[in-house]
């Protein structure tokens, strides 16, 4: 017998991005960020009939959720292997039934090569860490991957440079013996926004072990996301004013 290799097809090489956030990312921001993803998106993606494809799975929290209050077919894409490993082990414990409904790719959309598979897209907590370069690839791939008609919920990025440091202290948890923690630190550096994320696990006797990771986001205003998307067929959904989020349809051609 011969041996048989499997190869990735070739697309980008893999990064480690969140290769250290992955392991604190669940137990740091799971249970504020389950209920505010319900809440943003559940009414959307219940009413999906096609698919919804969550853009930047990261650990699965929209993707579980739309597998709870859709019955369509989701799509979970997400390129980091740290972060799909938390996903792959959620999906895992799933009964096989709602697990035969998610499809994941491990690419960015891009590279992903989906072609009307939804008609519910979400994008949260993600078009913020992407480069210009990249969000110009990734509206023509959301275009491609929605029907005509189908609808873009998004989380949009900062508006604005910081005008000077943000803090923001994630609350800590206990695990058996041991308390986690976190904060995030954003500073504006020329055109992009710093993010210094810190981590730590305590024990009775003090830090056990600290860790970092670093991330760059590029800020954007609503108006210019929504001229990037009008120039692939995208409008505003009207009766959605939360000024950090934004609602769009795919027109369908005429
Ligand atoms: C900050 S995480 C957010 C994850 C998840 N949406 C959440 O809120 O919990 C952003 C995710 O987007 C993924 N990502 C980055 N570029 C992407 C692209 N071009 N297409 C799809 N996902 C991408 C990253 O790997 C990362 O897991």
């Amino acid at each position: 017998m011969r041996p048989v290799t499997a190869r990735a097809p070739a697309h980008r090489p893999q990064t480690d991005s969140y290769a250290v956030t992955a392991e604190f990312y669940d137990i740091l921001q799971a249970d504020e960020d389950e209920a505010r993803v319900r809440h943003l998106y559940g009414r959307e993606v219940a009413k999906a009939r096609i698919g919804v494809l969550d853009i930047g799975a990261g650990t699965g929290r929209v993707t579980l959720m739309s597998l709870a209050e859709s019955q369509a077919d989701v799509h979970a894409v997400e390129p980091a292997r740290a972060m799909r490993t938390s996903l792959m082990t959620r999906l895992a414990a799933l009964p096989a039934r709602q697990r035969e409904r998610v499809t994941v790719h491990p690419h960015a959309l891009d590279e992903a090569a989906l072609y009307a598979v939804a008609d519910v897209a979400v994008c949260h907590n993600t078009v913020a860490c992407l480069p210009p370069s990249a969000r110009l690839a990734l509206w023509p791939a959301i275009g491609a991957a929605l029907v005509p008609g189908g609808s873009l919920f998004l989380e949009l990025p900062p508006a604005r440079l910081p005008a000077r440091n943000v803090l923001r202290v994630l609350p800590e948890q206990r695990v058996g013996e041991h308390v986690y923690g976190g904060r995030i630190v954003m500073s504006a550096a020329g055109n992009r926004i710093r993010t210094r994320v810190d981590y730590w696990v305590r024990g009775v006797e003090g830090v056990l072990r600290e860790h970092t990771e670093r991330f760059w986001m590029w800020p954007a205003s609503r108006t210019q996301v929504i001229d990037d998307l009008a120039r692939h067929g995208f409008v505003p959904l009207p009766g959605h004013d939360d000024p950090a989020f934004l609602a769009v349809t795919l027109r369908a051609p005429w």
